[in-house]
């Protein structure tokens, strides 16, 4: 499963890619207004950092002023991709851009049937909200299992992201179910990280070392 940050912070991103796991990034338009950055400054920068996809967040709805978005934003990078809010005119402006070679990455899915009908208007990507539908009383995860489904039937290539990530079991469920990709948040990565049996571990190692060199 590929591993994307969701966020626009330019020192947790430079900070992931050390660690040699980052194969992309997604930002939308509260994570960029969280950086006080404009959006075009912003994915410029990672661009000179990561080397996988980026999606930024088109703000027009309606059609045109999509395509017009998405073409703009295509342009300052080859790895830029445009996320587009599921609707109508995003389903119209993806079969546009993506005729065109511009990656659509249909961002705040919550069903099947929008996925669907993504994946049949073109898109690269579908962003199902995993954690959004948890806060709303449903089990988030069934939504990437029966994406997964439909896409394994027909042979879609569109990749699933599994976003709204909030906790590192979001990050298994993905991976078990066979999603792409996962985009996940600083925190939630360093969580993925650590577990208390293993700094249990590494201090017993270190202690037993010290004990054996002094003998
Ligand atoms: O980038 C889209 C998505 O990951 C947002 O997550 O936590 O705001 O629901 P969240």
């Amino acid at each position: 499963m590929k591993i994307f940050i969701d966020t626009a912070n330019i020192e947790s991103i430079k900070e992931i890619n050390s660690w040699g796991i980052l194969d992309g990034v997604t930002t939308n338009p509260s994570l960029i207004a969280k950086e006080g950055i404009d959006l075009r400054t912003c994915v410029k920068r990672i661009s000179e950092i990561v080397d996988g996809p980026i999606s930024a967040e088109a703000i027009s709805m309606d059609a045109e002023g999509m395509v017009r978005e998405g073409r703009e934003l295509a342009e300052i990078h080859d790895n830029i991709n445009v996320k587009l809010p599921m609707c109508v005119d995003a389903l119209k402006a993806t079969k546009i851009l993506s005729n065109e070679g511009i990656e659509v990455n249909m961002t705040l899915i919550f069903s099947p049937h929008q996925a669907l009908l993504a994946a049949k208007a073109g898109a690269a990507f579908v962003s199902p909200f995993v954690g959004r539908l948890d806060d709303i009383g449903h089990y988030g995860a069934n939504l990437l299992t029966e994406i997964m489904a439909i896409f394994n039937n027909y042979g879609y290539d569109t990749e699933v992201i599994a976003a709204s990530i909030r906790h590192p079991v979001h990050v298994f469920e993905a991976a078990a179910v066979g999603c792409d990709i996962a985009t996940i948040p600083y925190d939630v990565l360093k969580k993925m990280v650590s577990h208390p049996k293993t700094d249990e571990g590494i201090e017993r190692f270190l202690a037993d070392h010290k004990r054996s060199t002094k003998k």
